[in-house]
């Protein structure tokens, strides 16, 4: 223990205070942070686990529960840190083991909980385990916790079967023998240096069991699921009958995705979890095809949380986001888990750049579009979902209004998905672009020095969008999240999964009403049209994403514009 743990004085799995209550997270506001990108304590350019402790304070006080970190573990980074090759170590780029206890214990100091990310679906190429399964060459038995196969055709020269890498390409990659002769294929479902483990070895499984009791024993509260839907595969690994490219992260039912056999795996997991005091959590990204698919992640034996995808990928139009509202809600009531709502992650392209351009083109978006509407929109969405009951993602920088950064020139980029798709997909890396702090120059205050190197280049216009330029300006996205969030933890009632009244509002319009636990409501009204609506002052306005009007007892709420009133 050093001077560093000043800010506590309790281990690391004791709360610190009485927010540290039953089902915490059941509507629990999760920040993720994307460690490369967040705070960059020692100057080389890259996030560090020093970085982000040191901005804990700031998480505090926008008014978060937890905060999820995206992977920090040893690895040679060909997916971001997502090809881990040691489960138990951390990345020296991010820090020590001793930096991830000293974040654990500053954050329960201040009352946060820490979710660290768990990639099982594959390891990297350089895992010990792989690295010797080449080695050894095909009688290797560290080969059966993979998938290696000959191939078909003469020569064994095409790959096992038809599946396609998310990231575009062929599934397969072939070996090369010790002795220099062609060898066996082995499966990603990713880029060739993520190796899908088989989930049918009991090594695999005892070994994933010994690596979440590693980091539990270490204090984290929980554990974000990578790829959660795809660690089992259909038996004899059938072809798909298609060479269309797989959506992203496998969106269809596929005999790579979404399989029933990983449900027991999530029971084996949710008995430790349960092990251990505090209700340490597991949260699911899957991406299946139905809200209903998803429900089942989230069994009362399984998994506390799944991340809501059908939400994060619907348009900004009244009609969709109801119809998904409703869905997820009605998918979720029978398991008893709370919804989860998600508006942006490290994978898509910022919602304030999505709602920038029209709608329907999906994730991943190249084009800027009109920036001053897509901030709106975006204001007005993130107003919206904090006003739904169970929990909220929220991914670093939306608090700042941050657009993607859509120009990007090919040569700072990494994200193989975009060298896989030969630039026609994978835009990640505009989302990927570190934050802006402080000061009027990049990296603005994200490294330590001025004019310091950050991975990925600052637009110039960030210089405004900073968490110094927008402290204390009530009109800034910042001072929005913090209202929000501060509105949310004074009414703790509004957590109740099934506590939503729709109220008829007109064409483009959502209203609703939440009961808070003072026997009054909070009206939520969206304004998903581009032209005002003029709706009855239901009672005392509470936020607003834009200036409103007062119209006698009426209230203009101009286009794109959600505003909160507690009212009765
Ligand atoms: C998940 C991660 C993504 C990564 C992929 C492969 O979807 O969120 O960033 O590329 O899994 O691990």
């Amino acid at each position: 223990m050093t001077q560093h743990l000043a800010t506590t004085d309790r281990p690391a799995d004791a709360p610190a205070d009485a927010a540290r209550r039953a089902g915490w997270w059941r509507d629990a506001v999760i920040y993720q942070v994307y460690p490369r990108s967040f705070a960059d304590a020692n100057g080389d350019g890259m996030g560090d686990l020093p970085g982000i402790r040191s901005r804990l304070p700031y998480l505090r006080d926008l008014g978060v529960d937890a905060v999820w970190l995206s992977p920090f573990y040893a690895s040679p980074q060909a997916d971001a840190g997502y090809d881990v090759a040691d489960y138990r170590a951390v990345d020296p780029m991010f820090g020590t083991l001793a930096d991830a206890d000293h974040l654990v214990a500053d954050a329960h100091g201040l009352g946060l909980r820490i979710i660290v990310d768990l990639v099982p679906n594959h390891s990297s190429d350089r895992h010990e385990w792989f690295q010797r399964a080449l080695r050894e060459g095909p009688a290797s038995p560290l080969r059966e916790r993979y998938h290696f196969r000959p191939g078909q055709g003469a020569g064994g020269d095409e790959p096992p079967n038809d599946w396609e890498s998310v990231f575009g390409g062929p599934a397969w990659t072939r070996t090369e023998n010790p002795d220099g002769t062609p060898g066996d294929w082995y499966l990603h479902l990713f880029a060739p240096e993520q190796p899908d483990f088989n989930w049918e070895h009991p090594a695999v499984r005892e070994e994933f069991h010994a690596v979440l009791r590693f980091w539990l024993d270490r204090g984290v509260d929980g554990f974000r699921i990578d790829v959660a839907h795809g660690l089992v595969k259909a038996a004899g690994l059938p072809d798909l009958g298609t060479h269309d490219p797989l959506k992203l992260l496998g969106t269809g039912a596929t005999p790579c995705f979404d399989q029933d056999g990983v449900h027991e795996i999530y029971r084996e997991w949710r008995k430790i979890l349960d092990e251990y005091p505090g209700e340490r959590i597991g949260v699911a990204e899957a991406w299946t095809p139905t809200a209903r698919r998803t429900a089942n992640y989230v069994r009362p034996d399984e998994l506390h949380q799944a991340f809501n995808f059908q939400y994060l990928a619907s348009s900004w139009q009244a009609g969709a986001l109801r119809q998904v509202i409703d869905e997820s809600l009605e998918a979720m009531r029978p398991v008893g888990a709370p919804t989860t709502w998600v508006l942006s992650n490290h994978d898509v392209t910022r919602h304030a750049t999505r709602f920038a351009n029209e709608p329907g083109l999906g994730t991943q978006i190249r084009t800027a579009g009109d920036r001053e509407l897509g901030l709106r929109r975006a204001r007005a969405a993130s107003l919206l979902m904090l006003a739904l009951p169970g929990s909220a993602y929220v991914y670093q920088g939306e608090e700042l209004g941050l657009p993607d950064v859509t120009d990007l020139p090919d040569e700072v980029r990494q994200d193989p998905s975009y060298f896989r798709a030969e630039g026609q997909d994978g835009f990640r890396d505009g989302c990927r672009v570190p934050i802006p702090w402080s000061g009027t120059e990049a990296p603005y205050g994200f490294g330590p020095a001025a004019g310091g190197p950050s991975w990925l280049p600052q637009p110039a216009e960030w210089a405004h969008l900073s968490v110094e330029a927008q402290t204390g300006d009530p009109a800034s996205t910042l001072e929005l999240y913090r209202a929000a969030l501060a509105y949310r933890r004074a009414h703790p009632a509004l957590g109740g999964a099934d506590n939503l009244t729709w109220l008829d509002a007109g064409e483009g319009v959502l209203s609703f009403e939440r009961s808070t636990d003072d026997g009054r409501t909070l009206r939520c009204t969206a304004n998903i049209t581009d032209r005002p609506v003029t709706v009855p002052t239901p009672g005392e306005l509470a936020l607003a994403s834009e200036p409103l009007t007062q119209d006698g007892d009426h209230t203009v709420l101009p286009a794109d514009t959600t505003a909160w009133w507690t009212t009765g």
